[in-house]
């Protein structure tokens, strides 16, 4: 069992360094890890003292001829713990396919930096019903993002696209039923031995698996303790200091 995590996806903002500076010195507190935009890295690393500092992204070389990427071995040399790969946002705009997530993934773990993988449905899908074609695509995304890989520093975050910044996050008991197969699913990858797969909601397989999409302060405790998520991913609703720390109060202690 993990102590449930928070991380604050800030995505591309604030615009200025004071407010990040401001954002960061409210949202900084025991469990949670801030991911500010690469500008503000080095004044969020400054201001964060109890909790931890992460990317939003990164890339699979640690250094070289690269024009305009971001340095994981620097990420990591600078303090920064954590790397967000793959969110959907990247896979949609920017093209980023599982291949280049698994890439990252393989360079971000082998150096250490715990790293959180982002799988979900695509944007069509409403997840109002448990169908097998998305539930395949979660699959297919994991497997290939994860390729000869080993769990350890691994992190998987599952949003689905749909509940992403909509303001419409999906039910819980959809969302407890895809953290238990995207668990079967590493289960099958990673070769885990388990006692009782029949009872997967009790079963720990030691790889922390957070909710993203359309957290707030009203649903946060419902995604970690009626659906058993290991922790949250939160876009929007950390980009307000006042309503991130009251999230972060959900933890229990
Ligand atoms: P949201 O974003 O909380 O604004 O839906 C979550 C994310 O994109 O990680």
């Amino acid at each position: 069992m993990f102590n449930k995590i928070i991380i604050a996806n800030w995505k591309m903002n604030p615009d200025n360094r004071e407010e990040a500076e401001k954002l960061a010195s409210l949202s900084d507190r025991e469990g949670v890890v801030i991911c500010p935009p690469f500008v503000f890295m080095e004044t969020v690393l400054k201001a964060v003292k109890k909790g931890k500092v992460g990317a939003q992204n990164c890339f699979c070389e640690e250094k070289g001829a690269f024009t305009g990427e971001v340095s994981p071995l620097a990420l990591k040399n600078m303090g920064c713990e954590y790397v967000i790969t793959g969110h959907s946002e990247r896979r949609n705009i920017l093209q980023e396919t599982s291949e280049n997530v698994n890439r990252k993934a393989k360079k971000t773990m082998n150096l250490g930096l715990k790293t959180v993988v982002c799988v979900g449905e695509k944007k069509e899908c409403k997840c109002d019903e448990r169908d097998y074609e998305n539930a395949e695509y979660i699959k297919k995304q994991l497997q290939e993002s994860l390729l000869e890989t080993s769990p350890e520093n691994l992190i998987i975050a599952y949003e689905p696209v749909s509940a992403i910044g909509s303001g419409c996050p999906i039910p819980t008991y959809i969302a407890k039923d895809r953290m238990n197969f995207i668990k079967k699913v590493l289960i099958d990858i990673y070769q885990i031995k388990v006692d009782d797969e029949e009872d997967i909601a009790s079963v720990d397989i030691n790889i922390p698996i957070l909710y993203g999409g359309s957290v707030n302060k009203d649903n946060a405790s419902s995604y970690l303790y009626d659906a058993g998520f290991d922790g949250l991913l939160v876009g929007g609703a950390s980009l307000n200091g006042e309503h991130f720390q009251k999230i972060c109060e959900k933890i229990k202690k």
